[in-house]
């Protein structure tokens, strides 16, 4: 969920209805060659991004991956195979293609395999980007299971008491069901923020707060830099050694670990810009208690944090998942905004893949 000083200024800006954009990303991605089901799916994954107010990972990146599909960095058709499996796990190739689909199979196997034994654990290597990685966790929710994604990504990050870029922003999400509350969502970059974050303070002329990036010497950085390279890197989360940094640090290897060196497709030092290896895990409520009870108990335990008293100058306590859904409110109401710039890429790229415009 976008920052104040990074939501997108509406004077600058289009409101487009979800499922016109869905419609339009998914005929982008046909226009190319995708598959149906693998053009639905990444349809499906950004357009829950931009409905949640994940902009930086929404329905406007289809522009970039066209962009590589057109130029053959990305497989387009790919295969995504199962390498090895068993009972409860299983590893898969995404085939160097788009990340969204192969992301959404891991997880479906994670759950199959789940409702059977009660967990289920996959990873995919040889993957590119997966966008907003709750997508994934949230799958969990629809059948009762609580569900966990994560994925490493290429050097931005760096190691606590480093100053290069090391480790990726390395996201973990994790999605539990609630009953009456709204269900519980933490989707969040081992580092301070996710880069997108920072590039969009780029493209909207703003600077960024200290704590967020560092320069080459370990200087704080207020501007986003234009470019990666070694002159700068981001800050795991905590920023300093008195405030934590190695715990994020910390949590940034173990996802690394678990997407990267598990599934042997590499760890972000290793691997290039734009790749993403991953991890998906479904745990089977049911298997442990009955589903009313677990979310009854869920619902407790958010309405006691819910009213706990706020900080001075606060409004309320939130749980994670709560500014998305609020987001989700608005945006099925008003549509999606999208920034002019963006707006006018898409409708571009449209007609140059020969798709239908539909925004
Ligand atoms: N695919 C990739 O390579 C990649 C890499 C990094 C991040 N990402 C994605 O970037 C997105 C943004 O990540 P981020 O770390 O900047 O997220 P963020 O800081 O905006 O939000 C992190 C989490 O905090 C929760 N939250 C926000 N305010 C809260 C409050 N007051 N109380 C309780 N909870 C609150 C949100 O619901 C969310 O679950 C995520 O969707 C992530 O998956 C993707």
């Amino acid at each position: 969920m976008a920052l104040d000083f990074l939501k997108i200024p509406e004077d600058n800006a289009v409101r487009v209805a979800g499922d016109a954009l869905n419609k339009q990303v998914a005929a982008i991605f046909e226009a190319v060659g995708t598959p149906y089901r693998y053009a639905q799916i990444t349809a499906d994954a950004l357009t829950s991004a931009s409905m949640r107010g994940v902009d930086t990972h929404g329905v406007t990146n289809v522009v970039r991956y066209t962009e590589s599909i057109l130029a053959g960095t990305f497989k387009s058709p790919q295969e995504i195979e199962v390498i090895s499996e068993s009972d409860t796990t299983a590893l898969l190739s995404c085939g160097w293609g788009l990340g969204h689909p192969a992301a959404h199979i891991g997880m479906e196997m994670a759950m199959d395999k789940a409702a059977e034994h009660g967990v289920g654990l996959s990873t995919i290597r040889d993957g590119h980007h997966i966008g907003m990685v709750a997508y994934y966790a949230m799958l969990a929710l629809d059948r009762d299971m609580i569900g966990m994604a994560m994925t490493n990504a290429g050097p931005a990050v760096r190691p606590a008491l480093g100053r290069r870029a090391m480790l990726g922003t390395n996201p973990i999400a994790f999605a539990a069901p609630a009953g009456e509350e709204a269900d519980f969502v933490l989707d969040m970059a081992t580092s301070t923020v996710a880069s997108g974050k920072i590039g969009l303070a780029r493209q909207l002329g703003v600077p960024i707060p200290e704590g967020w990036a560092v320069g080459a010497e370990g200087e704080p950085l207020t501007e986003s830099p234009a470019d990666r390279g070694e002159h700068w890197a981001q800050n795991p989360l905590g920023n300093t050694r008195e405030q934590g940094a190695h715990k994020g640090y910390g949590l940034a290897m173990m996802v690394d670990i678990l997407c990267g060196v598990l599934s042997g497709g590499g760890y972000s030092s290793f691997i290039g810009s734009g790749r993403n290896m991953s991890f998906a895990m479904a745990i089977d409520i049911s298997k442990f208690r009955p589903v009313d009870e677990f979310k009854e108990m869920m619902d407790e335990m958010i309405r006691a944090l819910h009213d706990t008293p706020t900080e001075p100058g606060a409004e309320r306590v939130l749980v994670a998942g709560d500014p998305e859904e609020e987001a989700v409110q608005d945006r099925k109401a008003n549509g999606v905004p999208i920034l002019q710039q963006h707006y006018d890429a898409m409708v571009k790229i449209s007609e140059r893949v020969g798709a239908e415009v539909y925004i």
